[in-house]
């Protein structure tokens, strides 16, 4: 069998209707089940890590993952995604993203994404495009992120309803056209309705919160950019929005809290049944919510 990039993976799930999961694996020992029910249910998917994890939980740093990943990976299913480096992260701090990204790359994560969001525009252009640059170089392909996708801020989050009928922070259609033809980046991580699942310590046990997806917004984000799109924010979004998202151009979901959630309500009582329930949570996931069990029967060609 050929062994396709993640960049020619993303692009076949964008022509086939289907889209390629990103498990967030804040706890080293959450990344071997997650790898397990990928291959149990023939799904391509992301081993993904962002900067916060390594910072604010126990990912330990980006080469401790590498080196989990190096140990538990299954290539017929799963590739190394370097997930949310912000250039100003969730706490307002600057981050050296460019030394994060480059490591990252060194390292050997085979896509990565850089978080340019809380800027304005221009900024966030040049800081994505010097990414790109960057990795470009070395053959990886780069995710930004364009719009506003709250919930990891500390603090109450506006009521959602409010933010989804405002339509506040969602991502314009001429923005996002001008974004990727001058970044040259490969996906855009977009803002029509999700959010992220909480990370402060008041917040982060709590259920998520219900999203919806503005569909028709998202038809437009397509036209206007034609590059593969990301979903950010994936747990806890009713199952027909995340098809129509599948079905008008997201190609890649990311997932934290549903499968975090079930390790930390577990992992003080045994880190083995810890790892089954994210075998189980991730199992429902790819098979009933996000529906995209055995897709790499397809993409892995
Ligand atoms: P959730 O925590 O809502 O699944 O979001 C995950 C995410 O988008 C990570 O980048």
């Amino acid at each position: 069998m050929s062994r396709p990039t993640t960049a020619e993976l993303m692009v076949r799930a964008l022509a086939q209707g289907t889209a390629i999961p990103a498990f967030n694996i804040p706890y080293l020992p959450m990344m071997a089940p997650v790898v397990r029910a990928l291959a149990d249910t023939k799904t391509c998917g992301l081993i993904a890590v962002a900067n916060l994890e390594f910072v604010k939980f126990e990912s330990g740093s980006p080469a401790a993952i590498r080196d989990e990943y190096e140990r538990v990976k299954n290539e017929a299913v799963t590739r190394l995604h370097m997930d949310h480096v912000p250039v100003i992260d969730e706490d307002n701090l600057r981050v050296d993203y460019l030394g994060v990204l480059g490591e990252a790359v060194e390292l050997g994560y085979e896509s990565i994404m850089v978080d340019g969001s809380r800027l304005d525009l221009a900024e966030n252009i040049a800081c994505t495009r010097a990414v790109v640059d960057m990795a470009h170089a070395r053959k990886v392909p780069v995710e930004a992120e364009l719009g506003a996708i709250l919930g990891h801020e500390a603090g109450p989050l506006p009521p959602y309803e409010e933010l989804f009928a405002s339509g506040r922070g969602f991502t314009d259609a001429a923005e996002a056209a001008q974004f990727v033809r001058e970044t040259g980046v490969d996906w855009l991580s977009i803002a029509i309705g999700n959010i992220h699942g909480a990370i402060s310590a008041a917040g982060k046990a709590k259920q998520k919160v219900a999203a919806r997806l503005d569909i028709d917004q998202l038809g437009r984000l397509r036209e206007a950019t034609g590059i593969p799109l990301v979903l950010h924010g994936g747990t806890g979004i009713r199952r027909d929005y995340i098809q129509a998202a599948i079905a008008n151009g997201i190609a890649k979901i990311n997932v934290a809290t549903a499968i975090r959630q079930p390790y930390e309500a577990l992992r003080e009582q045994s880190i083995e049944r810890a790892q089954q329930a994210v075998y189980d949570a991730t199992c429902e996931l790819v098979a009933d919510e996000l529906a995209v069990a055995g897709n790499a029967l397809r993409l892995m060609v």
